[in-house]
């Protein structure tokens, strides 16, 4: 779709990669609304970067349901929606305490997978009541899996199986709302520089960055933000999930 001028939501928005995102989005003309659970870092960014704050946790039904109908007032509807919210909470299944605790593994779930799934369902019933654009097209909704969805390390059973989530829900989400002109992608990061990476002591990240075969560093969050305009422009993108990794595959922990 042609971009400039349509409206867009990032979930995430206020950091890494959603904020890579939504300032790539706003250069390129697309009005956005930066939602994120954290309403001053949402609020820094659309004041640093421009764009529409909106505070919002996405495992909540009516929050993301209001933040969409607040999106539209200000912007009308939205056209692209991109899921960069998420957590990445590591534990081992059996730790030194125990098992891991249920709740622990069911919040990155729920964060991860049931909030992405959220702004999905609820962007996409937007979209399917706007007008076709060329080919026929309403919308797109990408969302962030990871390479952790198909080589998950140690530590990473609950994160891995919630961005494994993601992955099967692609094909799915994109052949039941074809028939409407909205493209489901989803995009899996390998490693890349923001503040989830940035918490980790300067030696692992270096480490993880000689990890990665080509180019041998940790992702930019522009080079992420770049493949959600490129998705945005392609229509012949749909149902498919891309590893962003530098060829990386992640070794057992
Ligand atoms: N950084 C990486 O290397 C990497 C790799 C693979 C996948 N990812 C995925 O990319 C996405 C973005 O990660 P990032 O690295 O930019 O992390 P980040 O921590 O910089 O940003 C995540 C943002 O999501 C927000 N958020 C968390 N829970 C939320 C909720 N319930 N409702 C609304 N907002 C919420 C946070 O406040 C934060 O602003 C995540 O889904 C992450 O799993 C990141």
């Amino acid at each position: 779709m042609e971009i400039a001028g349509q409206a867009a939501i990032v979930s995430g928005g206020g950091s890494g990669l959603g904020r890579a995102t939504a300032e790539a989005l706003n250069a390129a003309g697309v009005k956005v609304a930066i939602l994120d659970v954290n309403e001053a870092s949402a609020a820094a960014a659309a004041r640093e970067i421009g764009g529409f704050a909106i505070g919002c946790d996405v495992t909540d039904a009516a929050a993301v349901e209001a933040a969409i109908a607040a999106a539209r007032q200000r912007h009308g509807p939205a056209r692209i929606a991109v899921n960069c919210a998420g957590v990445g909470t590591a534990g081992r299944i059996v730790g030194r305490d125990g098992p891991l605790p249920l709740d622990a593994f069911r919040r990155v779930v729920e964060v991860n997978l049931i909030g992405s799934f959220n702004l999905l369902r609820v962007a996409a019933a937007e979209m399917t009541t706007l007008d076709p654009l060329t080919d026929g097209e309403r919308g797109i909704i990408i969302s962030t899996a990871s390479v952790a969805a198909y080589e998950g390390q140690i530590g990473q059973a609950a994160y891995s199986a919630s961005k494994g989530g993601i992955v099967s829900l692609t094909l799915p989400a994109a052949r039941e709302l074809a028939r409407y002109g909205v493209r489901v992608v989803a995009i899996a990061p390998g490693l890349f520089e923001t503040p989830m990476l940035q918490g980790l002591p300067q030696n692992v990240q270096e480490s993880l960055a000689a990890s990665v075969p080509f180019p041998s560093r940790l992702g930019r969050p522009s080079e992420y933000a770049a493949l959600v305009l490129h998705l945005c422009q392609n229509r012949m993108i749909n149902g498919e999930v891309i590893r962003l990794d530098g060829a990386l595959r992640m070794a057992l922990r």
